[in-house]
């Protein structure tokens, strides 16, 4: 029998944006969060650096907006930009007053201890140590769960949108441990399922970062932009017992060098800003080192600081990295780097509207405008209390008008079976990941992603066949998600004929005089718009 769920609010995904979103929305409206593992499965939960924001007298609005038009490669949204960074100071206030607790100067100063990270003319990064993930996962989740109404389903996989007569109605969802599919019906539906970074095989993200909401707004009908640009962090630690551990960019922030297999301190060769030049400049001169020296990875060397220095603010590297018998006070950490962050999405407005009414998109899963072609370190879980917070305002004023969703079909399992080669999914899990970073990765030519879309367009297919054949899994939606947006990133890569922040190819080296986001439209857009 089908499970039918009905709320005026279904948010999908508890990270920074879905959080954010529902707690400052409970007030006026039942909300169900559903995450497809547990509620601190997202990226949320593994920041480290902190959270950009304008928070000191010496800083301003128009400074922290020209560290982010100027790492976005000319191509951010101005007004995206400025819109975000006018709301930081009062984001920080929200979690300070939802108990959020940040690094002080002095455990019983008043003032914060603000870090710096590549690209920005300022300390202006309010961090709890290197775990603020932790702390604003743990701190947003308790209040979650203490809020009456707020209904919280974990293990639940948004499978796709309900989409009937121009409007988004709900999502049909698997309870991975009925392993039945449910109905969830809402009058607003909001999209904060994360980024698309395990399209690639080296990533800094945890298991779950598929581009679930990316690829169910295309096939609903939604206009997705800047696909291309796949941020690379520069440094996660490289060691073979080491899965996607992120070592911060706020280590080079204070004072961390970079040296190559020769033991040559390399970046000022690249950047008179040396370590501290934008990410995706700081990844290319790293990608080029080692192909250069043939090496397995670079290094990062902070030994010079004081162990107690280490100790205060960054326990959890200095401990995961002793785990793994490296001293970082003694010795430079062994660093390559990984997919990290998706900078395009789901196109939205200023209040994470899409192109489908009564359908959100917020946090790394949507396109603000934001990034431009490389997003500045510690801007996006800054974009998700800023866009939660304006979906939030946006939902709450509509929500009476709004009308009462149509019920759907169940969803119908009679044709399908119990899948007996789960071989299939690995095997098409591990050929995608590994010819993206092979063909798709920091440095592309056309000849590579015509290649890899020949590919991509292949395993479509018969993952397509597959999921019309075998009742779905948790693993089979990932795949199938993630082989969609491998398609949205090698499309948009190949319509840009030049090289512009993180899109580098060897076949345009140069980036144009006009800036143009690359917007791809679905075929079926034309049929939700707006009117
Ligand atoms: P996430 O936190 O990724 O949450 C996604 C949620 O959606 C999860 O609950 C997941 O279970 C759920 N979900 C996904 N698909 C489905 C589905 N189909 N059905 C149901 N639920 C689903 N940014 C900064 O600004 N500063 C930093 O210091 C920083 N450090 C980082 C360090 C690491 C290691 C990583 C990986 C990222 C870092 N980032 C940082 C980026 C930042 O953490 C993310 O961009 C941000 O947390 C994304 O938040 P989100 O709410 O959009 O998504
Ligand atoms: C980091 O701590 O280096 C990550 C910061 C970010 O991704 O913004």
């Amino acid at each position: 029998m089908t499970h039918y769920h009905s709320h005026d609010v279904l948010v999908i995904g508890s990270g920074a944006a879905g959080l954010t979103l529902a707690l400052q929305l409970a007030d006026s409206a039942r909300i169900a969060v559903i995450s497809k593992g547990e509620l601190n499965a997202g990226s949320t939960y593994w920041a480290q650096g902190g959270i950009a924001a304008v928070l000191h007298d010496g800083d301003t609005v128009d400074a922290h907006v020209a560290d982010t038009l100027a790492a976005g490669a000319q191509l951010c949204h101005e007004d995206s930009v400025r819109f975000t960074v006018k709301n930081s100071s009062d984001s920080i206030k929200w979690l300070l007053s939802q108990g959020v607790q940040f690094s002080r100067y002095e455990q019983s100063s008043d003032a914060f201890h603000l870090t710096r990270e590549g690209g920005h003319s300022q300390r202006r990064i309010i961090h709890a140590a290197d775990a603020t993930g932790r702390e604003v996962s743990e701190t947003l989740t308790n209040r979650a769960k203490e809020n009456p109404n707020i209904e919280i389903f974990t293990r639940h996989v948004a499978v796709d949108l309900i989409i009937a007569q121009h409007r988004c109605h709900g999502a049909y969802v698997l309870n991975r441990d009925s392993g039945h599919v449910e109905l969830f019906h809402a009058k607003a539906i909001v999209l904060a399922t994360g980024g698309a970074n395990k399209a690639y095989l080296y990533t800094s993200n945890p298991d779950g970062a598929s581009g679930d909401g990316i690829a169910m707004a295309w096939r609903a009908g939604c206009r997705v932009a800047n696909m291309e640009f796949n941020q690379f962090h520069p440094t996660c630690l490289y060691h073979p017992k080491a899965k996607s551990f992120l070592i911060t960019e706020a280590i080079r922030g204070e004072g961390g060098r970079l040296i190559s297999a020769t033991g040559e301190r390399f970046m000022f060769r690249y950047d008179e800003r040396g370590e501290l030049a934008p990410r995706d400049v700081v990844a290319r001169a790293i990608d080029h080192e080692m192909k250069r020296l043939g090496s397995d990875c670079v290094y990062l060397d902070i030994s010079h600081k004081s162990p107690d220095f280490l100790l205060e603010h960054f326990p959890t590297i200095k401990a995961r990295c002793l785990e793994l018998g490296i001293d970082i006070s003694r010795e430079a950490i062994p660093v390559v780097p990984a997919a990290h962050y998706t900078c395009g999405g789901v196109m939205v407005d200023q209040c994470g509207q899409t192109d489908i009414p009564g359908l959100y998109a917020i946090g790394e899963t949507s396109f603000t405008g934001l990034h431009g072609a490389n997003r500045l370190a510690s801007n996006s879980l800054l974009e998700c209390f800023v866009y939660g917070t304006s979906a939030a305002a946006d939902i709450r004023k509509r929500l009476a008008e709004l009308p009462s969703p149509r019920i759907a079909l169940p969803w119908d399992e009679s044709q399908v079976t119990d899948s007996d080669e789960d071989v299939v999914i690995s095997h098409n899990w591990d050929e995608l990941r590994r010819f993206m970073w092979d063909y798709v990765g920091i440095v592309r030519t056309n000849k590579r992603l015509q290649r890899a879309l020949n590919r991509a367009a292949l395993l479509q297919q018969e993952i397509d066949e597959y999921y019309s054949n075998y009742k779905v899994s948790n693993d089979l939606l990932e795949l199938r998600n993630l082989a969609m947006v491998a398609e949205l990133i090698i499309r948009s890569a190949l319509q840009r004929t030049e090289s512009r922040g993180l899109h580098y190819t060897l076949d345009y080296p140069e980036q144009s005089e006009t800036a143009e986001d690359t917007i791809l439209i679905p075929d079926n857009f034309h049929k939700h718009r707006h009117t």
